[in-house]
């Protein structure tokens, strides 16, 4: 199959039933962590074509000819929240961090394009 990897293009032979979770890991994106495999936690929280998916869920054969994104191809872009949140004290023990940036990294995109989406004061209260 083809697919392009954090701007990687990659010729591969894949099992197609193969998670992208196992699939990311085999190629050394370690920032994609599995927490329960069952689609509750959001670790596993990747891009593909630029939207957020849980990586554990999404079979191979869905990801031909696609566009797959980690943390790992993020790093200027998601510096300035990772240094945010670990002045603020809110990574904790990090475990989690990569699948929360990647969530946050998506909205701040999405609210770029669509201001709607940006939560008020009042929103959160
Ligand atoms: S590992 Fe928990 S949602 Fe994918």
């Amino acid at each position: 199959m083809k697919l392009t990897l954090n701007g990687r293009r990659i010729v591969e032979d894949v099992a197609p039933d193969m998670t992208l979770f196992d699939f990311l890991r085999s190629h050394g994106c370690k920032s994609v962590k599995c927490g329960c495999e069952t689609t509750s936690c959001g670790l596993c929280t990747v891009w593909l074509d630029e939207r957020p998916v849980l990586s554990c869920a999404v079979p191979m054969a869905r990801v031909e000819g696609r566009a797959v994104t980690t943390l790992e191809g993020l790093q200027a872009e998601s510096a300035g929240l990772a240094r945010c949140m670990a002045e603020e004290g809110a990574e904790q023990c990090g475990f989690c961090s990569p699948g929360l940036i990647m969530n946050v990294l998506a909205l701040a995109r999405a609210a770029a394009d669509d201001p709607s989406l940006v939560a008020t004061r009042e929103d959160l209260s």
